[in-house]
C-alpha cells in the first residue's frame, strides 16, 4: 500500500479539485503493480519537492507520466479538457496517496492558459517540470485529414 501523503487542491476558479475516493476499489493486482513500479523507480531518483504541470493527462501518456512523476515525489497537476475524466483520475491518483491536484482547461487557448499557469503557481507553487502532453489524434487515412488552414490545427492543442 502507498504511504498517505496529504493530497493538495488547486483551485483553478471553479472550486477544490482533489476529491478523496477509496484507494480500495482498485484491484489488488492493480495496486501491487503500482507499488511494484514506484519501489524500482523511487531507488533511482526522487522528485520530492518539485511541482510537475502534464497536460493532456486524463488518459494515455500523459495520466501514466503524471503517475510516474507522482510516484517519485513530485507534486503534480494534471491538466486536460476532458474535465469528468481528468477529475475521475486524479481522484483515484490522490486515494492512492498521491500529491496530485487537477486543473482542467484548455491549453490550445492563450486566454485560459495566461489565467491558470499563473493561478497553478499561486496556489501550489512554481513548475519545475512542463510535460507538455496535450494531443488530439486524428487516426485514419491520411487523404482524410482536413487540410491545413494556416495555423489553426497547429494551436490547439
Ligand atoms: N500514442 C502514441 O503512439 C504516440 C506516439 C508518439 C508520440 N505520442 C505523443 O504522446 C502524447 C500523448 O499521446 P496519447 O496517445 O497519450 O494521446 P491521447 O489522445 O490518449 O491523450 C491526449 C490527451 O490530451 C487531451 N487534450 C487534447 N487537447 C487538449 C487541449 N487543448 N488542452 C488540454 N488537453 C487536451 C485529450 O483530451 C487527451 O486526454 C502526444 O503528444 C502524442 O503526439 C503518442
Amino acid at each position: 500500500m502507498f504511504p498517505k501523503r496529504p493530497a493538495f487542491g488547486v483551485d483553478c476558479g471553479s472550486g477544490p479539485f482533489v476529491i478523496a475516493e477509496q484507494w480500495e476499489t482498485a484491484t489488488d493486482a492493480r495496486q501491487e503493480r503500482f507499488e511494484v513500479i514506484r519501489s524500482m523507480l523511487q531507488g533511482l531518483f526522487d522528485l520530492s519537492g518539485r511541482t510537475a504541470l502534464v497536460t493532456g493527462a486524463a488518459q494515455g501518456l500523459g495520466l501514466a507520466m503524471a503517475t510516474g512523476l507522482a510516484g517519485v515525489g513530485a507534486q503534480v497537476v494534471l491538466n486536460d479538457i476532458q474535465e469528468d475524466k481528468l477529475r475521475f483520475e486524479v481522484a483515484r491518483l490522490a486515494a492512492a496517496g498521491l500529491r496530485v491536484g487537477a486543473c482542467p482547461f484548455d491549453v490550445g487557448n492563450p486566454v485560459h492558459v495566461r489565467h491558470h499557469v499563473p493561478a497553478i503557481e499561486r496556489e501550489v507553487g512554481p513548475i519545475h517540470i512542463l510535460v507538455n502532453n496535450a494531443v488530439i489524434h486524428r487516426r485514419g487515412p491520411i487523404e482524410d485529414c482536413p487540410k491545413p488552414r494556416g495555423t489553426t490545427s497547429w494551436t490547439r492543442t
